[in-house]
């Protein structure tokens, strides 16, 4: 049987202690902020990350992962959020930390492992995500499994200096079960 969390190049786990020093790092990293936070980018402190930490497993509507390379190096994050028991819908995110290994796959896999994750073990029906219309690698990593375009929100964000749009995202349970068959 298949390891829920592992995909061919990720494994996702807990976070633990010790991924604060490199969290914080990489989410104060202005390029990664970039394509994650809405708000004002101010630097997160180590306090804040601190919060995050003692709440994260307690938190029944949000499953919050760290992101491992095969060979145990903690290079980003993932998780479900805003789980909507009744529709059997949630928001899911991702980041890989680790700018040099943008691009190599890591992202996708991880990601495909959340999603399996969400349909199979979280019994949902509907994963779906917001993206920066800038952010070109998110859109085609989402594209490659299996996410659809629902729409656009014009001008939702404004970032360096000007607005963006925002593209919403989905994937249903039914598509993925598909694809997961024609691959085999
Ligand atoms: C978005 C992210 C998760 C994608 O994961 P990834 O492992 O880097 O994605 P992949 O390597 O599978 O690349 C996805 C596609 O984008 C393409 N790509 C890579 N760099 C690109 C670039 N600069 N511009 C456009 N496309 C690019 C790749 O070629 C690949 O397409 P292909 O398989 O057809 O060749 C990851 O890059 C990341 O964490 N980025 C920073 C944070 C972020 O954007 N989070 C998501 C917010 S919604």
């Amino acid at each position: 049987m298949t390891d829920i969390y592992t995909g061919a190049k990720t494994r996702l786990r807990a976070y633990r202690r010790e991924d604060i020093d490199a969290a914080l790092a990489y989410i104060n990293d202005p390029e990664v902020k970039r394509y994650l936070a809405p708000g004002i980018p101010f630097p997160l402190t180590r306090e804040d990350e601190e919060r995050f930490f003692a709440g994260n497993s307690a938190n029944k509507d949000c499953y919050s992962f760290a992101i491992d390379t095969l060979d145990g190096r903690y290079i980003g994050g993932c998780g479900v959020h805003q789980v909507d028991w009744k529709n059997s819908v949630c928001e899911v995110g991702i980041f890989i930390g680790d700018r040099a290994l943008w691009g190599q796959g890591f992202g996708t896999d991880a990601f495909g492992v959340l999603v399996r994750f969400a349909f199979e073990q979280m019994n949902l029906n509907k994963v779906r995500l917001r993206v920066y219309d800038y952010n070109l690698r998110g859109i085609k990593s989402y594209l490659k499994l299996g996410f659809k375009k629902e729409g656009v929100m014009r001008q939702e964000l404004f970032k360096d200096g000007k607005y963006h749009d925002i593209v919403m995202m989905g994937l249903l349970r039914e598509e993925w079960t598909g694809r997961m068959k024609n691959e085999k």
